[in-house]
C-alpha cells in the first residue's frame, strides 16, 4: 500500500497512520473528579516514543489543547522540535481548562474564545501555524458550528491554519462543516466493531479525510484485557460515551468475545492483533487515517510497523463482516 494518504481535499500529504496524543497528556480531571486521561506517563519517554514514529516515517499527530490541560501540546512540541516543519500537526479547541489543576471546567463555542484557543495552542506547541484545527465539542448547536466554520476560513486567510475539521460523530454535523472551503476532514469514532458508514459515506460524497480515533477500542484491539484498571485512567470509571469498558472491573466481556472471534483473521500475514485492526480501517475505505494513541516507544514501533504490512484484503474484509453478523 501507499504509505501516504492526502489529507481531503486540501491535497496535503500525511503517512496513512496518525498518532493520536490523548494519553501522553497524563493525568487530568473533570470537576466532580472524572478522570479524562488515561492516567501517569513518563514525559521523556513519549518524547522517545514521537521520535521513533517520526524515523518510522509517521508524519501526522493528532493532539488538542484539553489533552492533560496543555500537557500534550507541550510535550509534542518539544518532541517534534526543529522537525515541526517536516510533520502535519492537528489540534483541537472547545474545552475550558485550568493547567494549574489540570482541570476541564466547560466548553466555549464562542468566536473569541476560539481565537484565544488558537493563540495558546501556538504558543504551548512552539509554532506558527496549526495544519489542522479541529471543533472539539462534537455535539455543538449546528447554527452555532457554522459560525466557527467562517472564523475557521478568517485563520487561514490570516494563515494561521492551513485547514479546519470537526471532531464528531454525526454525519449532519460534519456536514456543516464540509460546506467550507478549507474544511478538510472530519474526527470520527470508527474501529473494526464500530462501523460508521453514515460518516464514510459523507467523506466519499464532499472528499473529506475520515481521521479515525479510538481505533484500537481504547487498547481492547491491542489486546487489553485486564480486569481494574488504575484510578486515574478515564477507562477505569468510563463515562456514558465510553463503550467496551465496565465501571472498575475493566473490559466488557461481550466486547473480548468478538474480538477472540477476529483474532484468526485480524493477526493473518503475521500482523499483530493492534496491527490488523488498523489494516481494517485502511481497507475500509481509501479516505481513512487512523489515529492510534500510544504512550511508550514499543507501542509506537508496533503501530507504525502496520504502515508495511498495508491493508486487509477485500476478501479478509468480508470475513470480518460475516463473523460479526454485519
Ligand atoms: N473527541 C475526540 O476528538 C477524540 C476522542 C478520543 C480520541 N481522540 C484521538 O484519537 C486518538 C486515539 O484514540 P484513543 O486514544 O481513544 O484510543 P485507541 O487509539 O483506540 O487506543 C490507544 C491505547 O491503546 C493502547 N495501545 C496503543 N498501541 C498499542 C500497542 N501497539 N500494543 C498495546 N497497547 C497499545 C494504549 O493504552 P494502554 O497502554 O494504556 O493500554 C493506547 O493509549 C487519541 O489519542 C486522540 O488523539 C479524539
Amino acid at each position: 500500500m501507499e504509505t501516504t494518504r492526502t489529507l481531503g481535499r486540501s491535497g496535503i500529504e500525511v503517512s496513512a497512520l496518525g498518532f493520536g496524543c490523548w494519553a501522553i497528556g497524563g493525568e487530568w480531571q473533570d470537576t466532580d473528579g472524572q478522570p479524562l486521561g488515561w492516567g501517569k506517563v513518563d514525559d521523556e519517554e513519549s518524547v522517545r516514543a514521537v521520535h521513533r514514529a517520526l524515523d518510522l516515517g509517521v508524519t501526522f499527530f493528532d493532539t488538542a489543547d484539553t489533552y492533560g490541560a496543555g500537557h500534550s501540546e507541550r510535550v509534542l512540541g518539544r518532541a517534534l522540535g526543529k522537525r515541526r516543519a517536516d510533520v502535519v500537526v492537528a489540534t483541537k479547541w472547545g474545552n475550558v481548562f485550568d493547567e494549574e489543576t489540570r482541570t476541564r471546567t466547560g466548553g466555549d463555542d464562542s468566536p473569541a474564545y476560539a481565537r484565544r484557543a488558537l493563540t495558546a495552542s501556538l504558543k504551548r506547541l512552539g509554532t506558527d501555524h496549526i495544519d489542522l484545527y479541529q471543533l472539539h465539542l462534537s455535539d455543538a448547536d449546528p447554527a452555532r458550528a457554522a459560525e466557527l466554520r467562517d472564523v475557521c476560513e478568517e485563520f487561514v486567510r490570516e494563515g494561521l491554519i492551513r485547514a479546519y475539521a470537526w471532531s464528531t460523530d454525526d454525519p449532519d454535523r460534519a456536514a456543516v462543516f464540509a460546506a467550507g472551503e478549507h474544511c478538510t476532514a472530519v474526527q470520527h469514532a470508527i474501529n473494526v466493531l464500530q462501523d460508521a458508514p453514515g460518516m464514510i459515506a459523507l467523506c466519499e460524497e464532499t472528499d473529506l479525510a475520515s481521521i479515525n480515533r479510538s481505533p484500537l477500542a481504547m487498547g481492547l484491539l491491542a489486546g487489553k484485557r485486564q480486569g481494574a484498571l488504575p484510578a486515574g485512567d478515564i477507562r477505569s470509571r468510563p463515562p456514558a460515551w465510553l463503550q467496551g469498558f465496565e465501571d472498575g472491573t475493566g473490559a466488557d466481556p461481550e466486547w473480548l468475545a468478538r474480538i477472540d472471534a477476529l483474532k484468526d483473521v485480524l493477526t493473518s500475514d503475521g500482523r499483530t492483533l493492534a496491527q490488523g485492526a488498523l489494516a481494517w480501517l485502511w481497507a475500509r475505505s481509501p479516505r481513512t487515517i487512523p489515529i492510534p494513541g500510544f504512550r511508550s516507544v514499543a507501542q509506537a514501533e508496533q503501530n507504525a510497523g502496520a504502515l508495511a504490512k498495508g491493508p486487509l484484503t477485500a476478501e479478509q474484509l468480508a470475513d470480518v463482516d460475516r463473523i460479526l453478523g454485519r
